[in-house]
């Protein structure tokens, strides 16, 4: 279920704001709109859902309207036009004694530089959105502690901050941010101070964490890297406009146009991409078919091969149309003819890996399951393709 829906979402910062609203609507640039109307556009009539539970990414270049955005959503700015929607009650039709409610239970958030309070303790820090709401003492030190747990800082509650580095000031701001058990973390650019390598080591515990908290995270970076490695979809934005949402797989794979596709040129699919995403349906038999049947399905299908499967899509071999001729001739059953040495890899193979092993086999390459099950086959067209940026021919974009 949706837990937010944003409809025709518009901040506008100016005098009389307002006033660019029928502009917008009649397709007036933001850079129109700066000149002849001396308003700036923030947001442009975004238009997007996100799923309980998801790692919703918001992307763009520097002024493309990000942190806007993801103020609109709890209001820190006020929306000119346009709905919030959170589990279907509109945020911007809340009046001051709701929006606080909304706050204090259903959002978190966690900033860029970790906005913390140097004279105070990681727990007191911790603690500060509990306490600007008004919650008491002892409740607030249970729930930061809780928090302090959850982000694997217990121990360092009584320690100021620059005694801490800067990977764990960042689990400082991130347990302010789940002090009070928000549905949704709104996080603006939460990583980005922090050096390479200890950004991905806490990319790597945002996910672990989210896996054990299943909260929903609005995630801003400009970083493309990041949003591919922490994204369940990503919302692309250019002069407030929202260009494209998608998975991490359709922006690299199918860019709605030229600024995203500058935006992703510079990605390494290989290091990306999937053996899950390039497969696609075989052409399969039943190993207990008879070789006329096969030859038929080969003719019919325009495939010189069969993929043998049992009836729970175990994996047995491949039978070629030579193999069936022969067993036709010699009144043998397909088992008895086909190939069973067979390449095989799991469906998160990266194309990288792939490619290397398609050089040695003319076969295409077998996607199984831990239990062998058939999942796809990989045809090296499909992987020098998609490794080309097109996108994926048929069965692509697989799970
Ligand atoms: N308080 C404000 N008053 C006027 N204009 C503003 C205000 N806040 C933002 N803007 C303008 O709105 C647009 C979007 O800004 P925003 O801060 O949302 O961008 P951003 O994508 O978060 O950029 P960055 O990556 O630099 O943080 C910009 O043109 C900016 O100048
Ligand atoms: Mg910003």
């Amino acid at each position: 279920m949706a837990i937010i829906e944003v409809k025709q979402l518009t901040k506008v910062f100016g005098h009389d704001a307002v006033r660019a609203l029928p502009l917008l609507e009649q397709g007036w640039s933001k850079e129109k709109i700066a000149r002849e109307a001396k308003l700036t556009v923030g947001v442009n009539k975004a238009e997007f859902s996100i799923e309980e539970g998801e790692i919703f990414v918001v992307m763009g270049l520097s002024g493309s309207g990000k942190s806007t955005l993801v103020r609109l959503l709890n209001r820190l700015i006020e929306p000119t036009g346009g709905q919030v929607l959170f589990k279907g009650k509109d945020v911007v039709q809340m009046n001051p004694e709701q929006l606080r409610e909304f706050r204090r239970k259903n959002i978190g958030m966690v900033f860029q530089k970790f906005a913390l309070f140097p004279h105070r303790s990681v727990l007191a820090n911790a603690e500060y959105g509990l306490e600007v709401q008004g919650v008491e003492k002892s409740k607030r030190t249970r729930l930061a502690m809780e928090a302090l747990e959850l982000v694997g800082l217990k121990g360092w509650e009584h320690h100021r901050p620059d005694q801490l580095s800067g990977g764990m000031q960042q689990r400082v701001g991130l347990a302010r941010g789940l002090a009070n058990d928000p549905d949704i973390l709104l996080m603006d650019e939460a990583f980005s101070a922090l050096d390479p390598l200890i950004r991905k080591d806490m990319q790597q515990e945002l996910l672990e964490l989210q896996a054990r908290v299943k909260k929903t995270i609005v995630f801003i970076t400009h970083d493309l890297d990041e949003a591919l490695r922490i994204g369940d979809r990503i919302a692309l934005m250019k002069d407030g406009v929202i260009v494209q949402i998608g998975s991490p797989e359709e922006i690299l794979i199918q860019p709605a146009n030229k600024y995203v596709e500058r935006f992703v040129e510079d990605v390494d699919l290989s290091k990306v991409l999937t053996a899950a995403h390039v497969m696609r349906q075989p052409e399969m038999i039943r190993p207990e078919r008879g070789p006329r049947v096969a030859l038929q399905l080969m003719r019919d299908s325009g495939v010189s091969s069969l993929y043998v499967a049992d009836n729970e899509m175990k994996l047995q071999g491949v039978i070629t149309a030579e193999n069936a001729a022969q067993a036709l001739k010699e009144n043998r059953s397909i088992l008895e003819v086909m190939q069973r040495e067979i390449p095989r890899v799991r469906p998160d193979t990266l194309l990288n890996d792939l490619f290397e092993m398609m050089s040695e086999t003319h076969l295409p390459v077998a996607v199984v399951d831990e239990g062998d099950k058939l999942k796809g086959i990989v045809i090296k067209g499909a992987v020098l393709s998609a490794l080309a940026g097109n996108a994926v021919p048929e069965g692509g974009l697989g799970s």
